[in-house]
């Protein structure tokens, strides 16, 4: 299977979303990686509902929806109607993991579980074979343009052995700090999707950059 890329919309220009979007849905990206902060998981606030709406309409590529707050079971049931068609929630965020699981799938949605540097990979063990997708945090969610941290390469090594030797079909993400001096290397060691912020929106040429994290 060909590497994906999703980048992630919260380090593009939101005074011109609509042309950044444009440019998005006609490059080789393909999913858009849509990063919910509530200011409380997370020391940060991003959007919600509105933009994910009015993304909507802006892109007919899968939606990737990272929910980066607390207790998701409050809505997940309204970025379902949105038309998410993955949805990633935080393993730390919730003590209902296996029933938010099972309401995503039960709505023919994607269900990706994100899980934050400082939580051990085998804490995915009970749900590895539930789940469609591990979003597995390269910098603690918050903020985009952060330093990736080193010790995800051995993380998603170990995540990456979970899954064979459990026969998972789960998608690996990674998600922050990915860039040209390492997504190779996470390429290599069994990454499936890459998500991109400032790496992408950064450059000159959005394009380009995604031909170069899939090439
Ligand atoms: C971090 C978000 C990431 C982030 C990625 O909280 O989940 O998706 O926006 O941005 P970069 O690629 O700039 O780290
Ligand atoms: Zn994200």
């Amino acid at each position: 299977m060909s590497i994906k890329v999703s980048p992630s919309i919260l380090a593009a220009d939101f005074g011109n979303i609509e042309r950044e979007c444009n440019l998005i849905d006609k490059s080789g990206a393909d999913w858009f990686h849509l990063d919910v902060m509530d200011g409380i998981f997370v020391p940060n606030i991003s959007f919600g509902m509105p933009v994910v709406k009015a993304i909507r309409k802006m892109t007919s590529k899968p939606l990737d929806v990272h929910l980066m707050i607390t207790e998701p079971e409050r809505y997940i049931e309204k970025f379902i109607e949105l038309g998410s068609d993955i949805i990633s929630f935080h393993l730390e965020a919730t003590n209902k993991l296996e029933e938010n699981i099972s309401l995503i799938k039960s709505n023919n949605v994607k269900v990706g579980i994100a899980i934050n540097p400082d939580t051990p990979i085998d804490s995915l063990i009970d749900i590895i074979n539930k789940i469609d997708l591990v979003c597995l945090m390269g910098v603690f969610p918050g903020f985009a343009g952060q330093k990736f941290i080193k010790n995800t390469f051995d993380r998603l090594k170990e995540l990456k052995k979970l899954i064979i030797d459990n026969d998972s079909k789960a998608l690996i993400e990674v998600d922050g700090g990915v860039k040209a001096d390492n997504y190779m290397e996470l390429r290599s060691l069994g990454a499936d999707v890459l998500v991109a912020g400032s790496y992408i929106f950064n450059s000159e040429d959005y394009d380009l950059v995604i031909k170069k994290l899939k090439e």
